[in-house]
């Protein structure tokens, strides 16, 4: 699957979120090793501070169904008019799972996206990925 097509499955995904209090809705995509894609949303609280970002639903989604062969991340926000990066939080739990070289394709907010990698977005974590590889 390419990049627009792991695009389009993020976008399909946003269409389950749960953002009552935002109303911004978000759907995050991960191309898996063998081709199957494992989609997350994010889901909102009452409580603000417990909603879970759409991109680490589909991360523990993935680990619930002992998948960890994660090959692309892609993130769909339809409601979004500023390009859609991953928050902190959430690169930091990517990158317990992918390596720097993992691409990230994220909104535009203009409908496009953007195409990053695991390392770009978590630089600090890319030179311990390359620090493991020469050792
Ligand atoms: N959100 C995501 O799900 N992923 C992102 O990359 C950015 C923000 C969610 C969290 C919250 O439910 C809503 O978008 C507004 O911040």
């Amino acid at each position: 699957m390419n990049a627009e097509e792991l695009m389009k499955e993020a976008a399909k995904a946003a269409k389950n979120a749960y953002a009552p209090y935002s109303k911004f809705r978000v759907g995050a995509a991960l191309q898996m090793a063998d081709g199957t894609v494992i989609t997350g949303v994010n889901v909102e609280n009452r409580s603000f501070g417990l909603s879970n970002c759409a991109e680490r639903t589909a991360i523990f989604t993935a680990v619930n169904l002992g998948r960890t062969d994660i090959t692309g991340i892609a993130i769909a926000g339809p409601d979004a008019w500023e390009p859609l990066p991953p928050c902190g939080a959430c690169r930091q739990v990517i990158t317990e799972f992918c390596p720097a070289d993992i691409p990230v394709y994220y909104d535009n907010g203009n409908g496009g996206f953007i195409t990053s990698s695991v390392g770009e977005l978590y630089p600090a974590n890319s030179l311990m990925d390359m620090a493991e590889k020469k050792s």
